[in-house]
């Protein structure tokens, strides 16, 4: 599948399969994280594999969005370790790991899985769920599987709407 067929397929599938992902396809959904771009390349990013029943009820009780995945991603970053802009004191840390999640998620749609990228959730719970410590800030989940239905992506804006050229 071309990146453009990819953008074009993807959307936000909330119904899976039983069929569990294998290891090569979720080895390759993290080399796209590890190779997403980070603002001045402190790659902040950490990851979280979550496949084990426990962790993912847990999680089920932090988020209404686990749509009963059996692998769910978490994607965080290290505060300690991501980029605050000079000017205004802007962390960067959260735009890294939404270019992270993105690169995974295309990635997913790429060989053939579903995904949501997934924000609303009670954070604190998360990490608490993970153990994870204070600098380790949760962005998002997403959960991936075999897509259970055949769906296309939401409605977008046209162009125009959305592009000024000055
Ligand atoms: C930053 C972000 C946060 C999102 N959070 C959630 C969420 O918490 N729950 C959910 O079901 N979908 C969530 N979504 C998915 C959006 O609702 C979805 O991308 C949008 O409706 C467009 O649909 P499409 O992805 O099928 O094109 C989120 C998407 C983004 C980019």
């Amino acid at each position: 599948m071309d990146y453009f067929e990819v953008l074009e397929k993807r959307y936000s599938c909330r119904k899976f399969t039983d069929q569990e992902v294998e290891d090569d396809k979720i080895n390759k959904i993290l080399e796209a994280g590890r190779l997403s771009p980070t603002a001045v390349n402190f790659q902040p990013e950490r990851i979280y594999v979550c496949k084990s029943k426990e962790i993912l009820e847990k999680l089920s009780s932090a988020c209404k969005y686990t749509f009963n995945a059996k692998l769910i991603f978490v994607i965080a970053y290290d505060s300690n370790v991501s980029w605050k802009r000079r000017s205004d004191g802007t962390e960067f840390g959260p735009v890294d790991a939404a270019i992270v999640t993105t690169n995974m998620m295309n990635a997913a749609t790429a060989l053939g899985l579903g995904s949501t990228f997934v924000c609303s959730m009670h954070e604190d719970k998360v990490e608490e769920i993970l153990g994870l410590p204070n600098n380790i800030k949760v962005l998002s989940l997403l959960p991936v599987g075999y897509p259970a239905e055949v769906k296309a992506h939401g409605a977008r804006k046209n162009i125009e709407e959305i592009v000024e050229y000055r």
